[in-house]
């Protein structure tokens, strides 16, 4: 297990372009691996999540050569082993719906944290589609196995608000017999819907963005610079606004459904941000911040920028509240309760009531020792926690990051100035 020591009190400063984006890196290498040709991939997430679909894609018969991604259906092949995806849901999930497409056997599985985290939420419209999946206790945990081919389309109603289901079912779709349709309670990241429009498929969204209509089509190879991730970028953006004497412009990042509502909640909070140009964000130190309530439906846009989003509630004036969060409970780790408990160990207030998510606000972070917990976004959460704080933060299980941000110790080194 690795540590890593942060000093508090170090303004972040400076101009910053954050790692691709981890979502629409999985379905680059997925769309690409069916389209029938070369795309061409420039500046996918350089984390373990997304290096474990490029090994699936190249299992299942794809070649990647550099940027160069070469695919086709008449390419792909039953893997010959077991897919390992590691600590990525969107990878197992995801994986789950392309093979479904397929006539042969796929094995999924990986590490302890994505064997514990639901899969019948995928498992039940492939199955209703004719994908047989199974799985650990019924079907519900992975391993997974999935055999599939001679798929048919379905009109599904997702019981959960998840963007990694919807893909699951639209890319198994897109070797079903007749349309696909996915309705969504809320809008969700809605990556691989444009991407299937970049790819040439038949793809209907309702203007609401709630409902997704699919022709099955062959996909064409495409050219995509992936753009900077805005869960990353969030990091940054809410350590800006905790620490005094910070300016920070994250640049190239992306902006659309469902991925920033992080930072419409901090403007609500009092934030200095600065919406620059089409894909820049400017934050700077905020020292009005101050708490707000986080609506249920706003739930899904920012899922993934609780953890630091909590950073910041915890900093702020008075409390803040994040209504509905039971999906917190099955990310990469039970985020309700590490959240709780990270923050509770740097000198901060947090607690759970139902589905709320409740932090005090007020508190001046201490530092001291935390754990990850195996989970990348709590590591970099409480280190940013840390960086506002007084003395010194360790975070043991940094070993975590490496998921979705290898380089982020380096980039915190740049901004603060070491
Ligand atoms: C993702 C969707 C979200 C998110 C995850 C990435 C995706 O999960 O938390 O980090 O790429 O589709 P859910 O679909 O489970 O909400």
């Amino acid at each position: 297990m690795t540590t890593f020591r942060v000093t508090g009190g170090r303004p972040l400063r400076g101009r910053i372009t954050v790692p691709g984006d981890k979502s629409i890196s999985h379905r680059a290498l997925l769309l690409a691996a069916l389209a029938e040709g070369t795309s061409v991939v420039r500046g996918l997430s350089g984390g373990d999540d997304v290096a474990r679909t490029r090994l699936a894609v190249q299992a299942v018969g794809a070649t990647v050569e550099g940027d160069k991604i070469t695919g086709g259906r008449g390419r792909l092949h039953e893997p010959a082993d077991v897919l390992d995806m590691g600590n990525s849901g969107t990878g197992i999930r995801l994986l789950a719906g392309l093979c479904a497409g397929f006539g042969w056997l796929t094995v999924l599985t990986g590490d302890g944290s994505v064997r514990r985290r639901p899969m019948s939420r995928v498992a039940e419209p492939l199955r209703l589609m004719g994908a047989r999946v199974d799985g650990r206790d019924g079907g519900r945990l992975p391993p997974l196995t999935v055999r599939g081919g001679s798929l048919r389309g379905i009109d599904y109603d997702l019981p959960v608000p998840s963007a990694q289901v919807k893909s699951a079912v639209l890319l198994a779709g897109l070797s079903a017999e007749g349309d696909t349709v996915v309705r969504q309670p809320v809008v969700t990241r809605a990556h691989t819907e444009e991407m299937l429009v970049e790819c040439g498929a038949g793809v209907e969204v309702s203007p609401d963005g709630l409902v997704v209509r699919l022709h099955p089509s062959p996909l064409r190879p495409f050219t995509l610079d992936v753009p900077g991730d805005p869960s990353q970028a969030a990091f940054w953006i809410v350590g800006a606004c905790i620490v005094p004497g910070s300016d920070v412009v994250v640049d190239d990042m992306y902006i659309g459904p469902a991925r920033t509502g992080f930072l419409d909640v901090l403007e609500r909070m009092g934030a200095e941000l600065e919406r620059v140009g089409e894909r820049s964000v400017r934050a700077r130190y905020s020292p009005d911040l101050h708490g707000t309530g986080v609506s249920p439906g706003e739930i899904a846009g920012l899922i993934d920028e609780i953890p630091i989003l909590a950073v910041a509630a915890a900093r702020a004036a008075g409390p803040t509240a994040f209504h509905d969060v039971g999906e917190l409970r099955v990310k990469e780790s039970d985020r309700v309760a590490t959240v709780i408990e990270g923050l509770g160990a740097l000198g901060a207030t947090a607690t759970v009531d139902g589905e709320g998510l409740h932090v005090a606000g007020g508190a001046a972070f201490t530092g001291g020792r935390v754990q990850s917990y195996g989970d990348h976004r709590i590591a970099m959460a409480l280190a940013v926690a840390g960086l506002a704080g007084e003395g010194t933060t360790v975070i043991d299980g940094w070993e975590a990051v490496a998921t979705s941000y290898p380089g982020f110790d380096d980039d915190l080194g740049r901004l603060c100035g070491s």
